[in-house]
């Protein structure tokens, strides 16, 4: 840096002459001094307002007054010294001036004084410090959709900011490193535009995934400038197949359905069976394969390939034709049980009928044993009705209880 150009004797006076008025008005002696002004450095951003306040401890009633960064009187009191109409009075009274600069530009930035009349002039200085909003950023680099396994390189720009700003990338929800941002200087202009690049191997997963860039800064909420892009990628079809039947049974029809997801769409299937040519009666249309009536002979694997002009996919199904036997085995092993529970409870219903019917032999076996003498030495009333049935011709009376 060169030395002015006055002769450096004046130089060095102004210096000291600086540095004296910076010690004699620094907030160090205002503690001292009640009628030094006190003010506070301000940051704003492009576009915004700002409240510069200028306060003293006590008053000689002196006019307080407030000057621009070119030394320029904004207002002396409560008057308008400047035609401005960003500035305006907000406070005035005996201690305190201040007013607000609405709308602010970066050529507002810089240091302004606040002076009181006493003697000697006290003043008092305030850095406003201007900060330049970043523009909404733009991503560029991606043009069309790109083929599985390229690289993409997106740029992102935001223009205007300062101090610098800084850029984040997204992808999806997940913070992602680009390479640092490169900042340049706008000439004649205090702003900065900075940019950012992000390479990426992109896979069949990242299509219609969405790359955000974000702008970080002091004026602007975090999230509030961003800027997405969908990543558009091409891949070769992935298959999957799945059965329109949920059961495979002999005789009876069947269906399967190859769906290839790719990007683009698949143009072309192609089926086969994994050992032997596809059945007779099996018909490949597209992406189906429909049986019109399934045989054990069917059994196996079936393979489908799909093609874009990415490429070509393939998925497999192994086919297991039921069995109608088997499945009448099955039913008839339900009925097995049926009967077999209704066997069990006619069953039940039989012994309790004996039971029953015992019992009320037995009262009238005692009965009858009475009238057939030669019983009364039966151990039980069982063989009473026995004894009573061999030696008397009682029988028809003891038959109705055994129907
Ligand atoms: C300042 O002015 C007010 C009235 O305007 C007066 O009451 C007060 O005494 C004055 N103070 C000094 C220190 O002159
Ligand atoms: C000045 O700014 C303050 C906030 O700092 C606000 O409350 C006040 O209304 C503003 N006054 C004018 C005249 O704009
Ligand atoms: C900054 O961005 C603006 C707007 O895109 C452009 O016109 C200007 O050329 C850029 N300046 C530099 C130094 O890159
Ligand atoms: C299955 O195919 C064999 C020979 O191909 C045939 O003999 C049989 O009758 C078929 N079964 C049915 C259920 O169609």
């Amino acid at each position: 840096m060169a030395f002015p150009s006055a002769p450096s004797a004046l130089w060095i006076v102004s210096l000291l002459t600086a540095l004296f008025a910076a010690a004699v008005h620094s907030n160090i002696v205002s503690d001292e001094d009640p009628l030094q002004p006190m003010t506070s450095d301000e940051t704003v951003s492009v576009g915004g307002m700002v409240t510069l306040t200028c306060r003293v401890a006590e008053t000689d009633n002196s006019s307080l007054q407030w000057s621009n960064t070119a030394q320029q009187t904004l207002y002396f009191g409560e008057k308008r010294a400047l035609r401005d109409n960003r500035i305006q009075l907000h406070r005035s009274t005996p201690t305190e001036l201040s007013i607000n600069i609405s709308d602010v530009q970066l050529s507002d930035e810089g240091e302004y004084t606040c002076s009181i009349f006493t003697m000697p002039v006290r003043t008092a200085r305030a850095t406003v410090t201007v900060l330049g909003v970043p523009g909404t950023p733009q991503i560029s680099g991606f043009e069309e959709p790109v083929p599985e396994g390229k690289k993409v390189t997106l740029t992102c720009t935001s223009t205007g900011s300062k101090p610098p700003a800084k850029l984040r990338w997204y992808k999806g929800d997940v913070e992602v490193q680009g390479r640092p941002d490169v900042v340049e200087s706008v000439p004649d202009d205090p702003t900065y535009n900075v940019s950012s690049e992000l390479t990426l191997e992109v896979t069949a997963n990242d299509d219609n995934t969405k790359i955000s860039c974000v702008v970080d800064h002091d004026s602007v909420k975090h999230g509030e400038k961003r800027s997405e892009q969908s990543l558009r990628v091409l891949y070769a079809p992935e298959v999957a197949i799945t059965p329109e039947e949920r059961m495979a049974i002999e005789g009876q029809r069947f269906s399967l359905q190859c769906s290839g997801k790719g990007n683009p769409e698949p143009t072309s299937y192609f089926w086969e069976k994994a050992e032997g040519e596809l059945p007779q009666l099996a018909k490949a249309d597209g992406a189906f394969l429909s049986f019109s009536m399934l045989n054990k002979s069917d059994n196996g694997m079936y393979i489908c390939h799909a093609a874009n002009d990415i490429g070509k996919g393939r998925g497999s199904y192994t086919l297991q034709v039921q069995d109608t036997t088997a499945m009448s085995t099955s039913s008839g092993v339900d009925h097995a049980v049926i009967g077999g529970v209704v066997a069990v409870i006619v069953f039940i219903l039989l012994c309790l009928l004996i039971v029953l019917g015992r019992y009320l032999i037995r009262h009238k076996g005692t009965y009858l044993t009475h009238e057939a003498k030669g019983s009364d030495d039966a151990p039980d009333a069982d063989t009473a009705i026995i004894n009573a049935e061999g030696g008397h011709s009682g029988a028809e009376e003891k038959k109705e209880y055994f129907i």
